[in-house]
C-alpha cells in the first residue's frame, strides 16, 4: 500500500457548481424561466474536474452533456436547486453559483392545465412569490469556504455587482451582461471582496472557467 504523501490532503478539493436556468411551473405544462444555456457553469465544472477536483454540478434543465469526471444532479425549480446545493455544499469547500435562478415563482402550481374561461377573457395575472436566494442563504454559513456568484447587469454594473458581493456575502462576483447568457464567449469583470478587480475581455467560457478555478486554487494555496 502506498502511504499518503505529505501534500495529498490538499491536493484536490470539492467544488459545487450550479448551472443553467430554473423552471417555475404554473401548471404541469407551463413555466416561467429564462434564456440561460448553462454553458458557463458546465465549463466551470469541466475546468474544475480537469484540474483534479471533485465536482458536483447542480444543473437546471439544459441540453448539455456532462463534462468528464463530474457528478451531475439535475433539478428543475429554485427550491429543488436550493435543496441539492445545500446538501452538496455540506461536504464541499467551494460554491460557484452560475445558475440563472428565477427570482419569482407562481404562488401555487395548478394540478391541471390553466384554462381560460370560455370567451371574453383578454387579460389574466399571475400571483408570484419570491424564491429563496440560494447564494445568500448558503453563503451566510460558509465559514472559510470560497463562494463565487455571478451578476448579470444591464446598467450600473459595477455598482450593483459590488452591492451584491456584500449583500450575498460572496468572496467574488463575476459581472457580465445579457449577451453572455447564451453566447459561447463573454466579457466579464471579477470583483473580489478584497477590493480586487480582474477584467477578461471577449474570452471563451472555457477560458473564463479556467480563470475562476485558478482563483480557487490560489485560495487553497494560501
Ligand atoms: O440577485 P441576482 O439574481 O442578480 O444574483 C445573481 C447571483 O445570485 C448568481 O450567482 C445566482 O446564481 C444567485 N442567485 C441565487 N438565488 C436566487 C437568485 C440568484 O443563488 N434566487
Amino acid at each position: 500500500m502506498t502511504p499518503p504523501s505529505a501534500s495529498s490532503p490538499r491536493s484536490h478539493g470539492h467544488i459545487v457548481v450550479s448551472a443553467g436556468p430554473t423552471r417555475e411551473h404554473v401548471d404541469p405544462v407551463r413555466y416561467l424561466s429564462n434564456e440561460s444555456s448553462g454553458r458557463m457553469g458546465f465549463a466551470i465544472a469541466g475546468a474544475a474536474a480537469k484540474a483534479g477536483h471533485e465536482v458536483t454540478l447542480i444543473a437546471g434543465p439544459v441540453a448539455l452533456p456532462t463534462p468528464d469526471g463530474v457528478q451531475r444532479i439535475d433539478v428543475v425549480s429554485a427550491r429543488d436547486m436550493l435543496a441539492a446545493v445545500r446538501k452538496a455544499f455540506e461536504s464541499a469547500d467551494a460554491l460557484i453559483m452560475s445558475a440563472a435562478v428565477c427570482d419569482w415563482r407562481p404562488r401555487r402550481k395548478l394540478a391541471g392545465k390553466w384554462r381560460m374561461k370560455d370567451g371574453g377573457t383578454e387579460s389574466a395575472s399571475l400571483d408570484l412569490v419570491r424564491n429563496p436566494d440560494i447564494l445568500a442563504t448558503l453563503a451566510k454559513g460558509k465559514g472559510s469556504r470560497l463562494v463565487i456568484g455571478f451578476a448579470l447587469e444591464t446598467g450600473e454594473g459595477l455598482r450593483r455587482a459590488k452591492a451584491k458581493l456584500v449583500r450575498k456575502n460572496a468572496d467574488y462576483v463575476v459581472l457580465n451582461d445579457p449577451s453572455a447568457l447564451s453566447g459561447a464567449r463573454a466579457s466579464v469583470q471579477i470583483l473580489g471582496a478584497d477590493g480586487s478587480l480582474e477584467e477578461l475581455v471577449d474570452q471563451t467560457k472555457e477560458e473564463i472557467a479556467k480563470a475562476l478555478i485558478g482563483l480557487y486554487d490560489k485560495c487553497r494555496a494560501v
